[in-house]
């Protein structure tokens, strides 16, 4: 994240865009994957909801900075970013990867 304003905000709401993002595949995955019908359709309501929160991020980052076609090209960076760091063999335990 860049560290002066406003872009580390911009880079802060678009993190947090992408964290939204990744929950979201983790509820696909749950919910394509478990055989109790119940679960995969809680898991599948938890997937509409972070793909709405995911949404409210990017959205936010628009209305604050005005050019969507850069947040979304910033949202791209940082995606990248996030591949390649996810892409290192870390011998730290990770939560979120
Ligand atoms: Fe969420």
């Amino acid at each position: 994240m860049r560290p002066a304003e406003p872009a580390r905000l911009l880079d802060t709401l678009l993190c947090c865009a992408l964290i939204e993002a990744r929950s979201c595949e983790r509820m696909k995955l749950l919910s394509e994957q478990l055989p109790d019908a119940e679960l995969a359709a809680f898991y599948k309501g938890l997937l509409a909801c972070e793909a709405r929160h995911h949404r409210v991020y990017v959205e936010l980052a628009v209305e604050l900075f005005g050019d969507r076609d850069a947040v979304l090209g910033r949202l791209e960076e940082l995606a990248e970013h996030e591949a390649q760091v996810l892409a290192e063999p870390s011998p730290l335990a990770r939560l979120h990867a």
